[in-house]
């Protein structure tokens, strides 16, 4: 939800973290600020509300020079943003300064007890309490501030990850995590970087230490660097060497990220399948699950926890599992399972959807089902993430850093991850003959290719798109396999543009958004010449019966619902169960254009952040 940056070594720290806010933008932008200590002694503040260029102008050519540093970029959770709202905030008398992605739940209870002791807070941020409250356990105990942070922390309720900054010790930087990530990174020279994830620092240093909840790493500038639990107990670090390349996070020629995205998408799935199907052999290769067979074998029920279009792509895999497997499944918002008092089994299997893998209603979700016994498999992209490392099993995506705000290539790789694991599955507990099973094997390994083939018609994307930009809303209507798709269609098209939209299985409509069809309305049918085929048909002559704008995703050829709609795309027919590989390829296109029409900032969109690391 916020970005999180940190420097402490031979090199000056604003550039390095000035570099590491921009990369983490995607994760949180309303304001962002930068706090380093001088080569005086003294300790330079700097913040501003807005893009962190708006950051760089309010600095200027007095860039501060002092060689350790922390920065944040935020997403508000408590207090509007603003000049004033923006970290680092600092406690003690401006000697201390914070940075904090989460929520400190019990700020308010902090607050009166702080200002009962005559703190003077000046924010409506839960940060700023809690830069006033290390400080006054610091000063009223007389710990060392690491054993400062670590003992006020016990008192915290809530989520937070940290970097605290003290005036009077340049030659150290205190981190901090608890159901919020945070990465720190091992350079040469004994510098120390850390970050909300591995992006800031990857530029710097391939190796890193995914702190644990509940740790407080101190680094020093001799290079030590000690971890110790809140408990006090001291934790001996794993060094990991990361795969992420620098060149991955940037535009490459593109305008925006998630066009990039939206174009890695033939190399993202290849690489999600490679090493998984094997045409020659005929094999689906998924240690993952052969690991732990006798949880699937014996599972009664595959429950799918997921946000967003992580939780479309858990529908979708809904139709994968019960049609090739035959096991039953339930797919649940992570946000509602984990409040609902839900029946949890141990002979359950939890599916945890999740790109970025921290996403802190599904972190939570998948913890509560594991005290219930429940074997957790998690389908993450980022490697290391919380979710990866909490769950018994998993597959990563591999669809390389996804910075665009509105998940792309991710979607099209959990999908693809996903189908693969289905037929595995399906194959395995003898659900799925061989020539199923071979049949989808090879459509899958073709699949690449026509997402390219889609790509390369891109541009009759734009022209329809021109049409529907000025729409206040949208209807998305499918069936069977096109129905989660209908839903990440209009995810996409509202959460870059704005503009209303809704997807509903298509026999729906009749009950009730029917009612909305007029001729203001766009009604986008992805009609792909499936068993649901003839019904989807005569679904879009209801809605053009009504004067509904008719956009259909067809298959090539299909002059049927040609002749029915106003404008069409085509994509290549393929296996039902691949389709959503390539139908939701046009939507991303459609969503990305109008978006560009309608003047919105399409990788970092108002009100919304990559990773919702907070509930
Ligand atoms: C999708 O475009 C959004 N970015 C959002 O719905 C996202 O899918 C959701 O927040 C889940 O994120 P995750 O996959 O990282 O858990």
């Amino acid at each position: 939800m916020c970005g999180i940056v940190g420097y402490l070594g031979p090199e000056p720290a604003y550039p390095i973290l000035i570099d590491g806010l921009k990369r983490l933008e995607y994760r949180g932008y309303d304001s962002s600020g930068v706090a380093t200590v001088e080569p005086g002694g003294e300790m330079s503040v700097h913040k501003r509300q807005g893009k962190v260029a708006n950051l760089e102008a309010h600095i200027g050519a007095g860039v501060p020079q002092g060689t350790v540093g922390i920065g944040h970029t935020r997403w508000a959770t408590h207090g509007p943003p603003s000049d004033r709202n923006a970290h680092p905030h600092l406690g003690g008398n401006g000697k201390i300064a914070v940075i904090h992605n989460g929520i400190i739940e019990n700020y308010e209870a902090l607050k009166e007890l702080l200002t009962h002791r005559g703190h003077d807070l000046t924010s409506d941020t839960d940060t700023e309490v809690l830069a006033h409250f290390i400080d006054e356990v610091h000063r009223s105990t007389g710990l060392d501030l690491p054993d400062a942070v670590r003992v006020a922390l016990k008192e915290v309720v809530g989520a937070y990850a940290i970097v605290v900054l003290d005036e009077s010790q340049p030659d150290r930087l205190i981190a901090a995590r608890k159901s919020s990530p945070l990465v720190v990174g091992i350079g040469e020279n004994n510098a120390f970087y850390v970050g909300s994830d591995a992006t800031p620092i990857v530029g710097y240093t391939k190796n890193v230490i995914y702190l644990e909840d509940e740790e407080v790493a101190t680094m020093g500038r001799d290079g030590s660097l000690t971890i110790r639990t809140i408990a006090d107990a001291v934790v001996t670090p794993e060094v990991h060497e990361i795969e992420m390349e620098i060149a991955s996070l940037e535009k490459a020629g593109f305008d925006h990220f998630m066009l990039k995205e939206i174009f890695e998408q033939p190399k993202s799935i290849r690489d999600s399948i490679r090493g998984r199907i094997r045409l020659q052999s005929g094999e689906v290769m998924m240690s993952g699950i052969d690991d732990h067979w006798a949880k699937w074998e014996q599972a009664e029920r595959i429950l799918i926890l997921g946000c967003g279009t992580s939780w479309h792509a858990g529908l979708v895999a809904e139709y994968l599992f019960e049609s090739f497997a035959r096991i039953p499944v339930e797919v649940e918002y992570a946000s509602e399972f984990r409040y609902r008092k839900p029946v949890i089994r141990d002979t359950d299997v939890v599916l945890a959807i999740s790109q970025s893998g921290e996403t802190a209603d599904t972190l939570a979700a998948i913890r509560l089902a594991k005290e219930h016994g429940a074997h957790i498999f998690g389908v993450c992209n980022v490697v290391g993430s919380s979710i990866a490392r909490e769950s018994d099993a998993g597959a990563y995506t591999h669809a390389g850093p996804e910075i665009g705000v509105a998940s792309t290539k991710a979607f099209t790789a959990q999908v693809a991850v996903l189908t693969t694991m289905a037929m595995h599955l399906g194959k395995r507990l003898g659900k799925l003959n061989d020539q199923a099973f071979m049949r989808l094997m090879t459509g899958l390994d073709n699949i690449p290719d026509l997402v390219q083939q889609v790509l390369d018609n891109a541009s009759a994307v734009e022209h329809i798109a021109a049409q529907f930009a000025q729409a206040e809303n949208a209807l998305y209507l499918g069936r069977g396999y096109q129905f989660p798709v209908a839903l990440e269609g209009a995810l996409k098209l509202k959460e870059i543009s704005y503009i209303h939209a809704e997807g509903y299985p298509a026999a729906e409509m009749k009950h009730g958004p029917i009612a909305l069809i007029d001729e203001n309305m766009p009604v986008i049918f992805i009609a792909t010449q499936d068993d649901v085929y003839e019904k989807v048909v005569s679904n879009i002559q209801e809605v053009k019966a009504r004067g509904g704008q008719i956009l259909a995703i067809i298959n090539d050829g299909d002059t049927k619902v040609r002749a029915l709609a106003d404008h069409v795309l085509e994509v290549p027919k393929v296996h039902e169960a691949l389709s959503p590989l390539l139908t939701s390829v046009p939507m991303q296109l459609l969503s990305y254009h109008i978006a560009l029409m309608r003047g919105c900032n399409v990788d970092q969109p108002r009100n919304l952040a990559k990773s919702v690391t907070v509930e």
